[in-house]
């Protein structure tokens, strides 16, 4: 399976904050946002990603994350000139996806909980028709909507409709079969001109071929994409951080503990990085292993 990031957009629901800079650089407590979303890439198993953004914030991915060897994997690069909806990511990473399965994870959105992890391997086991995620949210009318039958069959979805027909918000995480970019590029553009994922789920649906996964209680949903919910979601990663002794989505820690590098190459990311807590986190990981041996 192949992982794409969507990371581009204009971020003007964070204006001024991200008038020079790209909302999925900013940090949620003490690392970038879109290390967020490559870590649900990485906990479904995925090592081939690519990172779309916009022509002014691409260099700085690629200045940020390279090309993900350090990592052991692999970091593709890919512009989106205009912000012109979720689904164009199928239609620019249609090279990228080839004849693959594939998961799109947006960059402003995190996932957390003891039952991740069980959660993203099922999703990216798909190799036929699309998966999305469910949550219960107070407002769903800020999303794409999932209605249910009482089966938990797909019925119906939505993008952000004034009146809701349920509760259950459609997180941006989403599993597809290999036949999506070409569904992406017979879409229509929206009323608001966008290329909206929901349409794009709507021809799974209308295939019969559209799952929904429904968010437990032992996985959280955050959409960190206004001033407020980042302020949230940074509190909630310190605390989390801070009484877990383990630090949520920490790519390095994740391509270590998954054999893609080995303790010597921990080491050297973890000394760049030593005057930070981050680093020090990564070396002390080295040291209780070393001390459990
Ligand atoms: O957060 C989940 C929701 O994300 C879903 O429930 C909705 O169905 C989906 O349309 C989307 O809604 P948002 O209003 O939250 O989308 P937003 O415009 O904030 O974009 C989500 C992310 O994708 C954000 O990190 C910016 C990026 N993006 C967005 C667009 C439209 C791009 O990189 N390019 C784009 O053209």
């Amino acid at each position: 399976m192949r992982g794409i990031v969507l990371a581009g957009g204009t971020g003007s629901r964070m204006w001024p904050a991200t008038l020079a800079i790209s909302k999925q650089l900013i940090p949620v407590y003490d690392r970038p946002m879109i290390y967020y979303s490559i870590c649900m890439h990485l906990m479904s198993g995925i090592r081939d990603i690519l990172i779309i953004s916009t022509p002014q914030d691409t260099p700085r991915f690629q200045q940020l994350l390279g090309d993900g060897s350090r990592w052991g994997i692999s970091f593709s690069y890919a512009v989106q000139p205009e912000p012109q909806g979720v689904a164009e990511a199928f239609v620019i990473g249609s090279e990228f996806v080839g004849n693959h399965s594939s998961s799109l994870a947006l960059g402003d959105n995190i996932f957390y909980g003891r039952g991740l992890r069980s959660l993203l391997q099922k999703a990216s086991a798909l190799d036929k028709g699309a998966k999305v995620l469910a949550c219960p949210v107070d407002n769903p009318g800020q999303y794409g909507v999932v209605v249910l039958d009482k089966d938990g069959v797909v019925r119906e979805i939505e993008e952000k409709p004034d009146i809701p027909r349920s509760d259950y918000a459609i997180p941006g995480l989403y599993f597809y079969d290999s036949t999506v970019c070409e569904k992406a590029r017979s879409i229509n553009c929206s009323s608001r001109g966008e290329w909206e994922i929901t349409a794009l789920n709507r021809i799974y649906l209308d295939e019969g071929r559209l799952s929904v996964e429904i968010l437990e209680d032992n996985v959280a949903w955050v959409d960190a994409g206004t001033p407020e919910a980042l302020l949230d979601a940074s509190r909630l990663v310190e605390r989390i951080d801070r009484h877990s002794g383990a630090k949520l989505c920490c790519p390095e820690e994740i391509c270590w503990e998954l054999g893609y590098i080995d303790s010597m190459q921990l080491e050297t990311l973890a000394g760049q990085l030593r005057k930070s807590r981050y680093g020090r986190y990564l070396l002390a990981l080295l040291h209780d292993t070393c001390a459990e041996t």
